[in-house]
């Protein structure tokens, strides 16, 4: 499948411009313009790219644990994950989770746990971290503008 996960970088600019969801999935995740706006300091934009094509993208907050109540300290968060619609449906978000615990334990080493939230309708989503080996706490956070969300954690450092 030659997928990669990569730290966001210049020369994925010109793609990731080309990057978008449904109108019906923007509800999960916003716009690309949106998600790139939340980079800061402490939100790290990452790609996900299949040969030399960025076909997704995510961010990781790493103040998430001090934002929500549901999460460990130092957890960090993962926000805005998603799969441009051109590529959906194909395991890519699958194969991206695949490789998730290895690629955070990279880049985020002096941390242990990531946390995240999905609709509770979001099937598609939820099953694809599922197989990336999150569990889903039992919690629901209700603090979202389309509705419930399950919390959902993976521990990538034992
Ligand atoms: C959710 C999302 C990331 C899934 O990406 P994807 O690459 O299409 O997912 P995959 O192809 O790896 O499939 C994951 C699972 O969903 C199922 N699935 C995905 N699209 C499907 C479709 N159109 N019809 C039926 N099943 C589908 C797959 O069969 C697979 O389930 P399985 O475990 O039973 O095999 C993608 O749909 C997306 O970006 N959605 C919009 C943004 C979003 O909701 N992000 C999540 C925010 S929390």
């Amino acid at each position: 499948m030659n997928l990669t996960i990569q730290p966001l970088s210049k020369v994925h600019y010109a793609q990731l411009c080309e990057l978008a969801v449904s109108d019906e999935q923007q509800q999960y995740v916003g716009t690309m313009e949106g998600l790139l706006a939340c980079v800061s300091m402490d939100v790290h934009p990452h790609v996900i790219c299949v040969k030399d094509q960025v076909i997704g993208f995510f961010l990781i907050d790493t103040f998430y644990g001090i934002k929500y109540d549901f999460a460990h300290d130092n957890a960090i968060g993962l926000r805005g994950f998603f799969i441009d619609q051109r590529y959906q449906g194909k395991g890519y978000a699958k194969a991206t989770m695949g490789q998730f615990g290895a690629y955070l334990k990279n880049y985020y080493s002096h941390r242990e746990s990531i946390y995240l939230t999905v609709n509770c309708r979001n099937l598609f989503a939820k099953k694809s971290y599922l197989a990336g080996g999150f569990i889903d706490t039992g919690e629901l956070y209700l603090g979202g503008a389309a509705g419930p969300q399950h919390v959902m954690k993976l521990t990538y450092v034992s």
